[in-house]
């Protein structure tokens, strides 16, 4: 982390998990137990059913709601598909993009581009997902799939925009498996997609640039990978579901940075 030059964001993505009800219930013991300093953003995505009890909870925190997806039209005929606007109009903050389990149901990186566009065009947050698979980090082409990624999830996205971007490096084959990338081996890759962000825009904007990793991060293992400098947060799944969990990896995020 460096929070001299960019914000670091703690970021849960339950994916297909938790009712209504379970949110409310998440959400109050949560809010409850939110620390008072505010040393890192933190974001909760979740299942679209579950945004509006999300943003009632936490109305008046600090806790920004966002969702799991959406799709890069304005509104018609795309059945089962959420626009934009609607999040916004629902009280989402953000929205992940790109996630690979997305990718795996066939999003191409066209969609994701076109996704990027459309969430910043409403005013929301990307969280841009990449990262390799297993295969590809065993055929030494990591580095090159990732900036192939950045560079076609960015495509248009000028200079004032790219300012609202996070990334996230998500190495596929960390993905709940409980095998974190070492921080290491996270580092390596998050400082290459800030060199990518520098050859693109400068070395301003690539400073000011939060690339969160994400891959079973939890409670024991967020502060070293923190404490790693390119490393500006985390997208969390599996941990982000119990509050007492969560809440350790933003406390972990409290910790002394270059
Ligand atoms: P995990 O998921 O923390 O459960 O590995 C991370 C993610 O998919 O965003």
């Amino acid at each position: 982390m460096n929070r001299k030059y960019r914000k670091t964001v703690i970021a849960g993505n339950w994916k297909m998990n938790k009712t209504p009800t379970e949110t409310k219930e998440f959400m109050t013991a949560f809010k409850a137990m939110l620390p008072k300093g505010r040393w890192c953003d933190i974001a909760l995505c979740v299942p679209a059913v579950c945004i509006p009890a999300a943003v009632r909870a936490m109305r008046e925190t600090r806790v920004g709601i966002g969702a799991e997806n959406c799709n890069a039209n304005a509104s018609g005929a795309y059945t089962g598909e959420i626009a934009t606007n609607m999040l916004v109009d629902a009280g989402c903050k953000y929205v992940i993009i790109g996630h690979s389990e997305r990718r795996a149901m066939g999003e191409t990186d066209a969609d994701v581009n076109a996704k990027v566009l459309a969430a910043l065009e409403a005013g929301l947050i990307p969280i841009l997902c990449c990262g390799e698979s297993l295969e590809q980090r065993e055929l030494g082409i990591t580095e090159e799939f990732i900036t192939m990624q950045i560079k076609c999830a960015l495509a248009g996205v000028d200079e004032a925009r790219i300012r609202k971007v996070v990334i996230a490096y998500e190495p596929i084959w960390a993905f709940g498996t409980g095998r974190t990338a070492t921080p290491e081996q996270a580092e390596d890759v998050c400082e290459s997609i800030r060199s990518v962000i520098r050859k693109l825009y400068g070395s301003k904007i690539a400073r000011a640039t939060s690339i969160l990793y994400g891959g079973s991060m939890n409670e024991k293992n967020a502060y070293d990978l923190l404490a790693q400098p390119d490393i500006d947060g985390g997208l969390i799944g599996g941990a982000s579901l119990v509050p007492e969990k969560f809440l350790q990896i933003v406390e972990a995020a409290n910790q002394p940075t270059a």
